[in-house]
């Protein structure tokens, strides 16, 4: 949609532009900043089935919008975020607003201060309108494990999804993809310009790549993780999702860099203020990986991965097969280090400095043990017993070591490749496009849902940069994403190739079932569905 459409139907139009247009309404004076902002929230209350929110920061955010306003109208905005709206998933910290990941253990957490990344956006003038639903502790791959309930994916709502389902769209409706699917949701259904979400093995492209918006994990240490509550140390990184591929480069622009609260950030490397609008795409190596053939690929992502492939053959980029030789063991090897990770992170939740505390108190020991059984889900605590199984003495050897020395191995694997003057690496994001709550939540499906982020993982272990690009529809009519893997500290190269990709595709804006100017839901299916959770 062009900023030149948007002039006809002032307001209600705005909500599917991209940054970088409705900055420039917002400068025009075509819209007000406070007139973007009520858009925003009327747009998160009406699309409230999808569950997308956890809280709606309504009444700061209105004072945010409204010095942004004063700022604009004398000509003085801050910078390209200035009167945007964004929301932050819910394991970020805000102060003021309660943060609870999503978890029973931390409701009611309200942190005193500001994660980093939120401070920098805020710092910018972008306006807080709300915090995401996620898996409990960002842990999973459908946004289905949260104790709020499940997000749903806004596809499912879709005319074109709605028309081959037989089903009701209270039953018959997909995941949004994990764990940040609230953030992606909230992009994709227009209640958002922006939102961030965090990466340990895919956790931003994944449901990206399923909502059919623009998700980057920068390389590891490029963004602070000071205020993200940690999941694994080693492989978090906050993730950045907007609606196009120069938005995202614009958000990374201003979020990273060295942060003294965060010993393991990086100086960023210098960029220009955008990406470049020519650049010649025959001076690109494209690698194709061929372990990434996995089993469970299906039909229609594996049509599309070699129609991009031959799309930059075609335009004169070199691209050719590689190996990854280790790719079949990252799967087991990410298990076991995430596993001991969030054993060790998971230990601050005793029930006294923060969050729940049960009211057994019969011993310290039942306290704590009480406490932890009540706060955390089968998930987590299935997590964390596996990771103290891995790291008793007598099995970290054989465990933990060896996962160790198999992630030196896989870092190794991608390495050697861009040694050998490979650019960026293509490959899918997911197996296949969004599956259905109902079948997603099958036990049989669970174990193979662990397969689900084969392709995501291996970046996370190896901290490079990588990018999920929306590319097409399914035949089921849902998005499917391809990813860009990129160098250390290359984000800029990844995203210019990104950037060059994305205007080559034509990716459609999200049409809601019975959409008016108002992008409202077919009243019939607006009220048969119900506000899940809180
Ligand atoms: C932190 O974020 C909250 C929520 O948007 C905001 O109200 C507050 O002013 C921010 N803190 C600072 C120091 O800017
Ligand atoms: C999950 O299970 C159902 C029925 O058992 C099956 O039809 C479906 O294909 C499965 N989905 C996935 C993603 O494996």
């Amino acid at each position: 949609m062009s900023a030149s459409s948007a002039a006809f139907r002032p307001v209600a139009a705005m909500l599917g532009l991209s940054i970088r247009e409705v900055s420039q309404a917002l400068r025009d004076g075509r819209v007000s900043a406070t007139e973007l902002c009520r858009k925003c929230i009327n747009q998160i209350q009406r699309t409230r089935y999808l569950n997308a929110f956890i809280t709606i920061t309504e009444e700061t955010a209105m004072e945010q919008a409204q010095r942004a306003h004063n700022r604009l109208r004398t000509g003085k905005p801050l910078g390209p975020l200035d009167g945007i709206p964004f929301s932050v998933k819910d394991n970020f910290c805000t102060e003021n607003i309660e943060t609870t990941c999503a978890s029973s253990m931390l409701k009611g957490y309200i942190p005193p201060f500001n994660a980093t990344v939120v401070q920098k956006l805020l710092d910018q003038g972008a306006v807080l309108v709300g915090k995401t639903n996620l898996d409990e502790f960002a842990m999973g791959s459908g946004s289905t494990d949260g104790v709020f309930g499940p997000v749903r994916n806004p596809w499912s709502y879709t005319t074109l999804y709605r028309e081959q389902s037989t089903e009701d769209p209270d039953s018959d409706w997909l995941i949004s993809g994990g764990s940040s699917g609230g953030s992606a949701a909230a992009v994709a259904s227009l209640s958002s310009f922006l939102a961030l979400g965090s990466d340990t093995g895919g956790s931003t492209r994944n449901p990206g790549s399923l909502c059919g918006v623009v998700a980057l994990k920068p390389t590891y240490g490029l963004l602070s993780r000071h205020g993200l509550i940690p999941l694994v140390n080693s492989m978090d990184v906050p993730g950045i999702m907007t609606r196009s591929v120069h938005d995202a480069a614009t958000v990374l622009r201003i979020m990273q860099g060295r942060d003294e609260r965060d010993s393991t950030t990086i100086q960023a490397p210098s960029t220009p203020p955008s990406l470049p609008e020519h650049f010649d795409i025959r001076d690109i190596r494209v690698g194709i990986p061929k372990e990434y053939h996995a089993l469970g690929l299906s039909q229609d992502t594996l049509d599309q991965w070699s129609r991009v492939a031959t799309m930059f053959e075609q335009a004169g980029a070199q691209v050719q097969e590689v190996s990854l030789p280790h790719t079949q063991h990252s799967i087991v090897c990410y298990h076991v280090l995430c596993c001991c990770e969030v054993a060790s992170n998971m230990a601050r939740f005793d029930g006294l400095e923060y969050g729940h505390r049960s009211t057994v108190d019969s011993s310290t020991d039942a306290m704590y043990a009480t406490t932890r059984h009540e706060g955390f889900n089968n998930v987590v605590r299935r997590r964390i017993l596996s990771g103290n199984y891995f790291l008793l003495k007598s099995n970290y050897d054989r465990y933990f070591v060896k996962a160790q020395q198999m992630r030196r191995l896989i870092t190794e694997d991608f390495t050697n490749v861009f040694r050998s003057g490979i650019d960026v690496l293509l490959t899918p994001t997911t197996l296949s496009d969004a599956v259905r709550y109902s079948d997603f939540i099958q036990e049989d499906n669970r174990t193979r849902s662990a397969q689900e982020d084969i392709f995501t993982q291996p970046v996370n272990m190896a901290g490079l940069p990588a990018v999920t690009i929306p590319t097409a529809l399914s035949c089921r009519g849902l998005p499917i994403g391809l990813q860009l893997i990129g160098q250390t500290l290359q984000d800029w190269k990844l995203l210019t190739v990104a950037h060059w990709m994305e205007q080559q595709l034509s990716f459609p804006v999200i049409h809601f079932h019975g959409d008016s100017d108002e992008r409202e839901l077919d009243r019939s299916v607006r009220e048969r569905t119900h506000t899940i959770g809180s």
